[in-house]
């Protein structure tokens, strides 16, 4: 049955789902990455579709932008489709100076600036962590492709433009390694549902530095970290 925002129908999805941002990058990934790839549901152009990767079941489901849009599909996905393996593969704007354009990060944990996390746990701090079993296999992934990486804590704002100076230096102190926006909620959420997940991201802009990938080198970028993504999943 279809829920409110995923007009599939029961076993139209992988338990393994990819969730980019971008429904069009959705689109790209089943297109590029995966093979028989079908298009599963379509409501608000939020694209879901499923395939296969080396001969594995896997679905791919945009997000949308921040942890309340994050929210509505990975629940629908873990309540409704049985999704159980969660993977964002997104962007993020570097906090820490070594940090490089087009570098990847692997979110070990995220801080936020939402109040989810606290809404589901008793107004208590919890800490949003990635699986253990899927961090170590994309770190494996890495190791074995020859892709350098970068493993920590990232923070998930709820503002975009929020810039404040001395949040930004406060984070460098406290060894955050960038900003996105959906990680800590879909890392709360998991845990909540007993799911499984991990966000690999692909530095898109220096917060402090104001340098930004071309549109060729995202796609570059993007791609090893699709690798590191898929492999994860698989193993
Ligand atoms: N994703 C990519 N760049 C970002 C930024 N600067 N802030 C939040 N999320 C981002």
């Amino acid at each position: 049955m279809a829920t409110p925002h995923i007009a599939a129908s029961p076993g139209d999805f992988s338990d393994i789902v990819l969730m980019p941002g971008d429904p069009l990058r959705a689109r790209m990934i089943a297109d590029n990455w995966l093979e028989q790839a079908k298009l599963v549901t379509d409501i608000r152009n939020m694209y879901g579709y499923t395939g296969y990767y080396r001969g594995r079941r896997i679905s791919v489901m945009a997000h949308g932008m921040g942890i309340p849009s994050l929210s509505i599909y990975a629940t629908e996905l873990i309540r409704e489709y049985g999704a159980r393996t969660l993977i964002r593969v997104g962007s993020c704007g570097a906090i820490a100076p070594h940090l490089q354009l087009q570098d990847i990060v692997i979110a070990q944990g995220a801080g936020t600036d939402s109040k989810v996390n606290r809404m589901r746990f008793l107004d208590h701090d919890f800490a949003a962590i990635a699986d253990y079993a899927l961090l170590a296999q994309a770190c494996d992934a890495a190791r074995r492709l020859h892709y350098p990486v970068h493993v920590g804590n990232v923070f998930s704002a709820d503002l975009f433009y929020s810039a404040q100076p001395e949040m930004l230096e406060k984070m460098e102190k406290m060894r955050i390694l960038a900003v996105e926006m959906e990680a800590a909620g879909l890392y709360g959420l998991a845990a909540e549902y007993g799911a499984s997940a991990l966000t690999v991201l692909t530095v898109a802009d220096q917060i402090r530095g104001g340098a930004s990938l071309t549109a060729a080198e995202r796609q570059h970028s993007f791609g090893r970290m699709m690798e590191i993504a898929l492999t994860a999943a698989l193993e």
